[in-house]
């Protein structure tokens, strides 16, 4: 039996990435999924590779309107929904000194709004079955790095929603955890990886040579989706309110050079 059997999800942000790495794992675990994206036709095409077992729908997360509709439409495909991953997110760079307004509000819009906006719309299916809401952040919402700091804002900030959610619908049997990826999908990290390739080739010193990942490895994308799966699980019963860091252990600390196992 899966890990998920009968139960009913929403997955934002699934037509590629994280979220549709997720979407596989939760219908191999036994799980019925909307997949919800704004990119249709890749989402369409996700949905269709599953089968049965799930439906596709837009859903812009900054719209109340499309939650409502994808909730309703979830209803009629499988039934309430037990499981909520709010994954869905836009990355931009930028100083923070010049950073326009429209790109801010719109990161903060999606990532962070769209996750709280997600969760109202849930509580009514939730609140007398109880269900789980797993809020997708990153790696810079458990540290600060330059260049990102109107996405670092939005993660800190989907944090704090997890934890509120969770002391507020605790009442209701409704789990609220946050997950810290380590990494995600090439299209949405591109960008920063261009600024950052095109800084490096004009530095001189030298660069640092310490192993800063402590497993010498990124991750993948499935190390996400699996600790998604297990949030969503009834193993994770009695789990609320906490941040998981996937990631191999990079933000945990840094390795000491010179000091023991270093
Ligand atoms: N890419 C990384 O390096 C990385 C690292 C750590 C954490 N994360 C997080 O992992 C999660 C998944 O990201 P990913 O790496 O798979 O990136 P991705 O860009 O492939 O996936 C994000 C999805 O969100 C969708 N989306 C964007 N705006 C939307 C909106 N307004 N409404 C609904 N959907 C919208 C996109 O179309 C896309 O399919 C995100 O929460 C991201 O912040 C990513």
């Amino acid at each position: 039996m899966g890990m998920l059997e009968g139960k009913v999800a929403i997955i934002t942000g699934a037509a590629r990435g994280t979220g549709e790495v997720t979407a596989r794992e939760f219908v191999a675990e036994g799980a019925e999924v909307l997949v919800t994206d704004v990119l249709d036709d890749l989402g369409e095409a996700v949905a269709a590779g599953l089968g049965d077992a799930a439906v596709y729908r837009h859903l812009d997360v900054r719209e109340p309107a499309d939650w409502s509709a994808a909730v309703a439409a979830c209803n009629a495909a499988f039934g309430p929904v037990d499981v909520l991953v709010n994954n869905a997110a836009i990355l931009d760079v930028g100083p923070i000194a010049t950073m326009d307004f429209d790109t801010l509000t719109r990161i903060v819009m999606v990532n962070q709004v769209g996750a709280y906006l997600g969760i109202q719309a849930v509580i009514p299916d939730m609140r007398n079955r109880g269900g789980s809401i797993i809020n997708v952040a990153s790696v810079d919402a458990n540290e600060g790095s330059n260049g990102v700091a109107a996405y670092t804002s939005s993660k800190w900030g989907m944090k704090g929603l997890t934890k509120a959610a969770a002391v507020e619908l605790g009442m209701y049997g409704i789990r609220v955890n946050t997950l810290c990826p380590g990494v995600g999908s090439i299209e949405m990290s591109a960008p920063f990886h261009a600024e950052a390739i095109e800084r490096l080739s004009k530095r001189t010193e030298r660069l640092p040579d310490r192993p800063i990942k402590p497993f010498n490895r990124s991750g993948e994308m499935l190390d996400a989706a699996r600790a998604i799966v297990w949030l969503a699980s009834d193993d994770a019963g009695f789990v609320s309110g906490t941040d998981l860091s996937v990631d191999g252990g990079f933000t945990a600390g840094k390795i000491e050079p010179g000091a023991p196992f270093s």
